[in-house]
């Protein structure tokens, strides 16, 4: 008996021992910008640096415990979802909220003003959605019927890695470290022609690093759908006329 249970303590202590050895010691604000992506491919980092952007330290934190002191009685009695087959997402809740304090309108103004061009049309409601600690977000693009070309998430709490893999050959794929206040914004081919994930704790890898993933809460701005700039519009490529004459 005391064997089985000093085997599982020696175990245990072993994985916290490879996770220490291969986490981040340093803190987040150490990390260059090129260590926050890992790229399968040359091809995959054009994309990737065409249409994703993270900014490190978007917010101060303290703004983010503005954010959450609004955010967190937001739940009431809702509990986290287990999410059906095919649901993307797994323990999780989520909340549209339409008007904040006027302090905190200002850092979602902030996210907005940064993420979109003046001439987009801004969905209304910004989408809170809280993942608990062994969440995760599974491969999906969002819906082209109601989100816009753009997509911009705030992440409170917790790091996390958000994986984007080319839809139609998942061995074409990116990381993007998601530090704890940082702001990602996802545009174009890589909003829609790479699905986008967040990977469960266990799997948080990036460039051979375990980035330990805890409770997170992101708060994410979308442009509405717009026929003009739907996949079709933007990547058809503009017809060059030979004909001169
Ligand atoms: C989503 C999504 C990402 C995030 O809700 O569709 O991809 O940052 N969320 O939480
Ligand atoms: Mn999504």
């Amino acid at each position: 008996m005391k064997c089985l249970s000093e085997l599982l303590h020696i175990r245990r202590s072993c994985w916290q021992k490879l996770f220490a050895q291969n986490s981040f010691k340093r803190p987040f604000s150490s990390i260059s910008y090129q260590e926050l992506f890992e790229y399968s491919s040359k091809n995959v980092e054009k994309d990737a640096n065409d249409g994703c952007v993270v900014l490190p330290n978007f917010i101060t934190e303290d703004e983010e415990k503005c954010l959450l002191n609004e955010i967190e009685p937001k739940w009431g009695k809702s509990v986290y979802q287990e999410g059906h087959w095919d649901n993307a997402i797994h323990l999780f809740r989520e909340v549209e909220v339409s008007s904040w304090s006027r302090i905190n309108s200002t850092i979602v103004s902030r996210i907005k003003s940064h993420s979109f061009n003046f001439n987009d049309t801004i969905r209304d409601m910004t989408h809170v959605l809280d993942l608990s600690a062994t969440g995760f977000i599974k491969p999906h693009i969002d819906a082209v019927k109601f989100c816009g070309y753009c997509i911009a998430g705030l992440s409170l709490l917790s790091p996390s890695i958000m994986k984007f893999c080319d839809e139609k050959n998942p061995d074409e794929w990116f990381k993007a470290l998601l530090p704890q206040r940082s702001l990602y914004i996802m545009k174009n081919r890589v909003r829609y022609k790479y699905t986008h994930e967040i990977l469960k704790t266990e799997e948080s890898y990036i460039n051979g690093k375990f980035i330990s993933k805890d409770r997170r809460i992101s708060i994410i701005c979308r442009t509405e759908s717009m026929a003009s700039q739907q996949p079709n519009d933007i990547f058809q490529a503009v017809p060059v006329s030979l004909d001169e004459t």
